[in-house]
């Protein structure tokens, strides 16, 4: 299996499978002397972990980080930065049922058809349990691009949707409610229809928005390498993703250029920002805001009919314990993506600098 490395100077390899023994990674590229802030990974490990609130999967895995290299005295050394997150809570014979059969728009059958030979357990490889690797990465870049400030939210949950800016909200309060919703009266529209779509044994959709302050002027490599391709390539490769827009995204269509136009101050600024803070693959300064789209996930504890290994019809119900609604959990895994694309961007154009 390839493409288990992101990143071109702040590089992850991450690994493992949802009920080995571990899953964890090697962060490499990432400069000496950053002192780390352990409390922030934990917790960024916190929000991303399973059984966290009633409106997640009921998994119960303390997600507890070691790091076995490239630290000393608290600070990194420039070395390559190993960890893993030992899994504690497998219950792997709540997969029995798949297997020999496939989930629907689950990656069973595509990993059957490529590799011959999977680890069904859990979802194996293909469970957003490697996401933890990245939260821890993405934990680490955050720190490393400070004081770049990455905050991400829940603004839809199948139709409910926040329309209010990101800058007329209060982005401390995004932890104040268990769905991740800084607006209090939608979040708790928003996890009465979480908990109603669970008691029906089904999943729901919905979008996490995320916005990047303080950009320095200059990252991004403006052919291939544009910012807004790589954060697309960082937010695409999550689990369960179906969309990304920046900026003024699918509804710039409706506007008209003299409307969509962001006119200059006179230092630089502009007055409006529907180009998402990035301007010919290059950041210009002002805020980075994006949106992600998360699936209605496939596992659902109902019965369906799917096929087996022999294309015969069977019907199942799915088992163990899923997420209704991947988005709560989302946030920090958002978060981290885009954050090991700006320290990444951030080490690229230290190179660069001298125009090269
Ligand atoms: C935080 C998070 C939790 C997830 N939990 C589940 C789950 O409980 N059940 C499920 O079927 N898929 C879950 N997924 C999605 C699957 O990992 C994903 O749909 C699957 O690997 C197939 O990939 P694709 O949907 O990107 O095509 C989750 C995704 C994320 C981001």
């Amino acid at each position: 299996m390839a493409g288990n490395i992101f990143g071109n100077l702040f590089r992850l390899s991450s690994y493992g499978e949802s009920h080995g023994e571990a899953i964890g990674g090697v962060i490499d590229g990432c400069p000496s002397g950053l002192e780390l802030d352990f409390e922030a990974i934990q917790n960024d490990l916190d929000r991303r972990k399973p059984g966290q609130s009633r409106i997640v999967t009921q998994r119960k895995e303390p997600d507890e980080v070691q790091f076995h290299s490239g630290i000393f005295e608290g600070k990194t050394t420039g070395t390559p930065i190993g960890f893993a997150i030992y899994n504690t809570n497998q219950k792997s014979q709540d997969y029995g049922h798949i297997k020999d059969s496939y989930r629907p728009s689950h990656a069973d059958y595509v990993y059957d058809q490529k590799y011959g030979h999977r680890d069904y357990r859990g979802g194996g490889r293909s469970s957003a349990r490697e996401t933890a690797a990245r939260v821890v990465a993405g934990a680490i870049a955050k720190q490393l691009v400070a004081p770049m400030i990455i905050k991400a939210y829940v603004s839809q949950v199948g139709d409910l949707t926040l329309h209010t800016p990101y800058s007329e909200l209060d982005l401390n309060a995004i932890e104040a409610n268990d769905v991740r919703c800084p607006d209090a009266t939608m979040a708790s529209a928003m996890e009465d229809l979480i908990m109603k779509v669970r008691k029906e044994g089904d999943t729901i959709g919905g979008v996490v928005s995320c916005v990047i302050q303080n950009v320095p002027i200059g990252l991004g490599e403006p052919v291939f390498d544009k910012l807004h391709a790589e954060l697309g390539k960082a937010m695409l490769s999550i689990n369960a993703v179906k969309g990304f827009e920046y900026g003024s995204g699918f509804a710039g269509v409706r506007m008209k250029g003299s409307e969509h136009n962001d006119a200059f101050n006179s230092d630089g600024t502009t007055v409006t920002n529907h180009s998402g803070g990035i301007q010919g693959g290059i950041s210009n300064g002002m805020d980075i805001y994006f949106k992600v789209a998360f699936k209605p996930v496939a596992t659902l504890i109902q019965p369906y009919t799917t096929i087996d290994k022999d294309g015969n019809t069977v019907e199942t119900k799915g088992k163990g314990r899923h997420d209704p609604c991947v988005v709560p959990r989302a946030v920090p895994i958002v978060e981290a993506m885009a954050a090991m694309v700006m320290a990444d961007y951030m080490l690229l154009n230290q190179i660069h600098k001298n125009q090269l």
